[in-house]
């Protein structure tokens, strides 16, 4: 049976930028960003397919240039609604999809392969730095 998580209301998921929330597979925490689409939304995890410590919504919402993601580090783009890499040094690779489905106004997660853990970024991040850090202080 599938397990369904309330993650947000959809009018709580901006249209320009993205919205993070964080979901727990085994004992480690991911993070995932939340686009609305037109009158859908879809889910990526947030980290780009060119350096995978680089974070595309970095705790405040990703940037978004003609509907697309943009990642910041080196300038990739990303189809909002395919996760597919359209310019940029990755081009070609596609962001990693995370289920999803609307129901009665609100989000909610429909992905076996996660349980919901929380809004925003991991517990354990560093908001300072795009890059995670190497464990210390
Ligand atoms: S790290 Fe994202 S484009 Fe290079």
């Amino acid at each position: 049976m599938e397990s369904e998580s309330r993650i947000v209301d959809v009018e709580d998921v901006p249209d320009d930028s993205t919205f993070l929330f964080t979901v727990r597979e085994g004992f480690d925490e991911k993070e995932v960003l939340l686009v609305r689409l037109d009158g859908e939304v879809a889910a990526w995890r947030n980290y780009c397919p060119h350096w995978t410590d680089v974070r595309l919504d970095k705790g405040s919402g990703a940037e978004f240039r003609d509907g697309d993601i943009v990642c910041t580090r080196h300038g990739a783009t990303f189809e909002s609604d395919s996760g597919a890499c359209t310019h940029g040094p990755c081009e070609g690779a596609y962001l990693e999809e995370v289920d999803v489905t609307i129901r009665e106004g609100a989000v909610y997660l429909t992905d076996d392969d996660y349980e919901f853990e929380g809004l925003g970024p991991k517990s354990d991040r560093d908001l300072s730095s795009g890059r995670i850090g190497f464990g210390g202080s």
